[in-house]
């Protein structure tokens, strides 16, 4: 990926980010990367005509907005070859009263079968899973790409530390800036926001809270993806989870070193072996350039491995299903 930055001949060149699965998320997160002014972006649905005109109508966008990407849309992959990151958001969402994991028959088959046609043509590529539920989604593409791990990540632990930070910010009437937080664990209810690691302006959440008035906002992160399902009644969140890809192209693309929370695969880290996980990773040109270990006290590692359960479950489902994987 460094290479990329530099490009052919000292001549920069764009970054090239797939993002598969044209609707309301990845629809976001080509307008999001499109006025970033330096991807090219391909836009990838099975729904014919949809994916070539969203891609017209951010072209169109380009000069109102001062942008000179390209966007790119199709019905199959060979537009996809060589992408530097592919994106994907392919599968069925959630509608009232589902939870994530409900998803997770046809889902696994959906990105199964997105994973093998994208990474065939893009054999370098950094994957950027998206689809529910997430962290098992994330496992089936490391299975089927046969990518290192640091090369398979999934979002969710951005987007869910960012619910937690803008709920901070609302209850004390703070900037979102003051606020750091990291939410680790499955992208589901057993979610693990840590309180220690979490502060305002510096000053560790439990001082400014009641425990009450914590749980609280903890609850409500937990059931933030529900929070929006039950509101918008046709589908799921698609503002925040595009804006959470972006943050991870970003520190991707320019080599950030960004330390973000991420589903990616524990070899040993937080004592899972085998088993994907919402862990704070360094985000670089080579993807997944590290995993961060935070001391944890013996509460914190009860409700990870809490939340590692039911991904560990999901697995075992998945693993139980007649789709070729490997
Ligand atoms: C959410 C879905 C996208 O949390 O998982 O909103």
């Amino acid at each position: 990926m460094a290479e990329i930055l530099k490009g052919m001949g000292g001549m920069m060149r764009r970054v090239k980010v797939t993002v598969v699965g044209a609707g309301n998320v990845g629809g976001s997160i080509a307008q999001r990367l499109a006025e970033k002014n330096c991807y090219d972006i391909v836009l990838v649905d099975i729904v014919e005509g949809m994916p070539q005109g969203k891609a017209l109508d951010l072209v169109e966008a380009g000069p109102v907005c001062s942008y000179d990407s390209a966007v790119t849309g199709a019905n199959t992959y060979e537009a996809t070859k060589d992408s530097d990151i592919i994106v994907i958001t392919s599968g069925i969402p959630r509608r009232p009263g589902m939870s994530r994991d409900e998803l997770l028959e046809t889902n696994t088959k959906i990105v199964s079968s997105v994973v093998q046609e994208t990474a065939k043509r893009s054999p370098e590529a950094i994957l950027i899973i998206v689809s529910n539920p997430l962290d098992v989604m994330t496992y089936v593409a490391h299975r089927v790409s046969g990518f290192p791990r640091s090369r398979v990540l999934g979002m969710a632990g951005v987007l869910d530390s960012a619910r937690f930070r803008s709920f901070i910010a609302e209850a004390l009437q703070v900037s979102v800036e003051n606020i750091h937080a990291m939410v680790l664990g499955g992208h589901g209810d057993s979610m693990v926001p840590l309180i220690r690691y979490t502060t305002v302006a510096g000053r560790p959440i439990d001082e400014w809270f009641s425990p009450e008035k914590l749980e609280a906002l903890i609850k409500r992160t937990r059931e933030g993806g529900a929070e929006i399902v039950n509101l918008l009644k046709t589908g799921s969140a698609y503002y925040a989870p595009a804006a959470s890809v972006v943050e991870m192209v970003e520190a991707i693309s320019k080599d950030q070193k960004k330390i973000l929370p991420c589903a990616t695969l524990c070899e040993g880290e937080y004592g899972f072996d085998g088993l994907v996980l919402g862990v704070p990773v360094k985000l670089g040109s080579g993807g997944a350039e590290a995993i961060v270990e935070y001391a944890l006290t013996v509460e914190e590692k009860a409700a990870l491995e809490n939340s590692a359960q039911v991904v560990r479950d999901l697995c075992e489902l998945v693993n139980q299903m007649s789709i070729k994987m490997d």
